[in-house]
């Protein structure tokens, strides 16, 4: 069974990310139960883990409880690494704390990283209907490439396409997103 969402942190807490663990995955999946209709499972998220993908947690970047692992995860996200690219595979703000610019930060950490090993190209796919994860990826620069029909899950047995989205992520873009 799933842990509760642990308590949040007032708007504008300063954070930083943290690797994800498997004894994170009760508090990660407290999140992505509540954020998804379709939920990742804990398996999803520990071969994530054993596969040696990048998944990364944002976290309070100081806390009563000063132990960083003990601090309340605010965010996640999940990285497919590649040759000179990193595939976005899961973003999530847990619903209490979305609308603070927590998934820009993800997206800048995410980008940031993804520079420092030479991939210079980012993927991720998003459902047609969540019109507000779009917004976040076309603010930060992401173009539509393409779309893979019946990718998700959906109502009733029914699939929902995926719109496919890349980003270049040449060193100037670092610059206008703040990163250096
Ligand atoms: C999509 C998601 C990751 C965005 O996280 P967030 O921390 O709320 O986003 P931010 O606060 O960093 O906002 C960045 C941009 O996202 C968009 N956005 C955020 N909240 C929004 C809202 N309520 N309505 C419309 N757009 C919104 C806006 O473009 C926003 O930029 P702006 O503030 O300049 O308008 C978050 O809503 C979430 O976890 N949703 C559930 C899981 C999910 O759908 N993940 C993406 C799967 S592809």
């Amino acid at each position: 069974m799933s842990a509760q969402l642990q308590p949040g942190v007032p708007a504008g807490t300063a954070t930083v990310m943290r690797a994800m663990a498997v004894a994170d995955l009760d508090t990660v999946l407290a999140i992505e139960n509540q954020a998804y209709a379709f939920p990742w499972t804990r398996g999803n998220f520990t071969d994530s883990l054993a596969a040696g993908y990048r998944a990364q947690m944002l976290v309070p970047a100081a806390s009563r409880r000063g132990d960083l692992v003990a601090r309340p995860c605010l965010g996640y996200y999940v990285a497919m690494p590649g040759f000179e690219e990193m595939h976005l595979l899961n973003i999530t703000v847990r619903s209490d704390h979305q609308g603070q610019g927590l998934a820009r930060q993800m997206l800048a950490e995410l980008a940031s990283s993804s520079l420092d090993q030479g991939r210079n190209t980012l993927w991720l796919e998003v459902r047609p209907s969540n019109e507000r994860a779009q917004r976040l990826y076309r603010q930060w620069g992401f173009l539509t490439v393409g779309m893979r029909r019946g990718y998700y899950p959906h109502d009733h047995g029914r699939r929902e396409d995926a719109i496919v989205m890349r980003l270049n992520l040449p060193r100037s873009q670092e610059a206008a997103h703040g990163l250096d």
